[in-house]
């Protein structure tokens, strides 16, 4: 088990086809078992290995997107162990675009499972110091690949029957899989026994109080004497009682503004603060995303 770079986000890496890398990567992360993990390819002519068959839709969107930041729910070939998919019928593969984790991916004659490198609910790492302060001597290597240029987990796309349904907002907007296969379900599920449990209601949350909220300025007024953290989008405040502030994208991109928000999260949350106050980012796009993330992390 090591701990890799992807375009998305670290993630805790072993061979699919052992029970012990596998395992240490459950209890690493105190992941519950019912929570299965993806499994990362090094390149798209691989997916004979862990597949039977691909619906068409599939097919267009690994052509047009692999390598890259898609997970794809496909039937699992038998050979693909019940421990990684949680007996699942079901496997979530994907091809990360990051060329340590290609270099690696190649070298083995494996795949990875390979969940984000955070203990379970936390929120996910972009860069190899969050991974190491999370596990420090838990966890014996991070390979180093920078910061994680997306920033957001991959966008997750299954079938049901024909339909192609999008279980997780994730780093490749929802317009951007209907252009290539046409209109698609979008399922939020925030329920207990989620379809994809990255979909839990409680997840990518820092241990401070979050809250997201359309005015900031009103709500700092509204909450004098609490020491209180901003996390904004594009412009900064000049509000003189806040302990301190993140601005995602002076230059108002969502894309760069993803890139950036868990590193602001995990360094909001080193403060001490009372309270995290985020902004409600524009819903559309990657905004989508960093709204979903943002709704999560103020669950406790
Ligand atoms: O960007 C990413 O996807 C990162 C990097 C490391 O690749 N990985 C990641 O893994 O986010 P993880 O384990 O944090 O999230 C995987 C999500 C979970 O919500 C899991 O429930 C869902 O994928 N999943 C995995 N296999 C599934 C299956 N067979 N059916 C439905 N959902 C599945
Ligand atoms: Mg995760």
């Amino acid at each position: 088990m090591v701990a890799i770079p992807t375009e998305t986000v670290y993630g805790l890496a072993g061979n699919i086809y052992s029970e012990k890398a596998v395992k240490k990567i459950f209890s690493l992360k105190q992941r519950p078992f019912f929570n299965p993990l993806i499994v990362h390819l090094s390149s798209p002519d691989q997916l004979h290995k862990v597949v039977d068959s691909v619906p068409d839709k599939a097919k267009k969107l690994a052509e047009r997107f692999w390598p890259g930041p898609l997970t794809l729910i496909l039937k699992k070939k038998p050979e693909v162990p019940d421990l990684v998919t949680s007996g699942k019928d079901t496997v979530a593969v994907r091809v990360p675009n990051h060329p340590v984790a290609l270099e690696l991916l190649r070298k083995l004659d494996f795949p990875l499972a390979a969940p984000s490198a955070n203990p379970f609910g936390s929120i996910s790492p972009t860069q190899s110091s969050h991974v190491a302060n999370y596990f420090q001597d838990k966890l014996s290597m991070v390979l180093e690949g920078g910061a994680c240029e997306k920033g957001i987990e991959s966008t997750i796309v299954g079938f049901e029957g024909d339909e192609p349904v999008l279980y997780r907002l994730g780093s490749i907007t929802v317009e951007a899989i209907s252009k290539e296969i046409g209109p698609i379900v979008v399922r939020n599920k925030k329920d207990a026994a989620p379809e994809a449990p990255g979909m839990l209601a409680r997840h990518y949350a820092p241990n401070t109080t979050t809250v997201v909220v359309e005015d900031v300025p009103q709500f700092i007024a509204e909450h004098p004497g609490l020491k209180i953290g901003v996390l904004l989008f594009q412009n900064p405040l000049e509000a003189r009682n806040i302990r301190a502030q993140e601005v995602l994208s002076r230059q108002g991109r969502l894309d760069e503004a993803a890139s950036r928000l868990y590193a602001a999260l995990h360094r909001l949350d080193e403060l001490g603060l009372d309270m995290i106050v985020a902004e409600k980012f524009p819903n559309t796009g990657m905004g989508k995303a960093i709204n979903d993330r943002l709704q999560r992390a103020t669950k406790k």
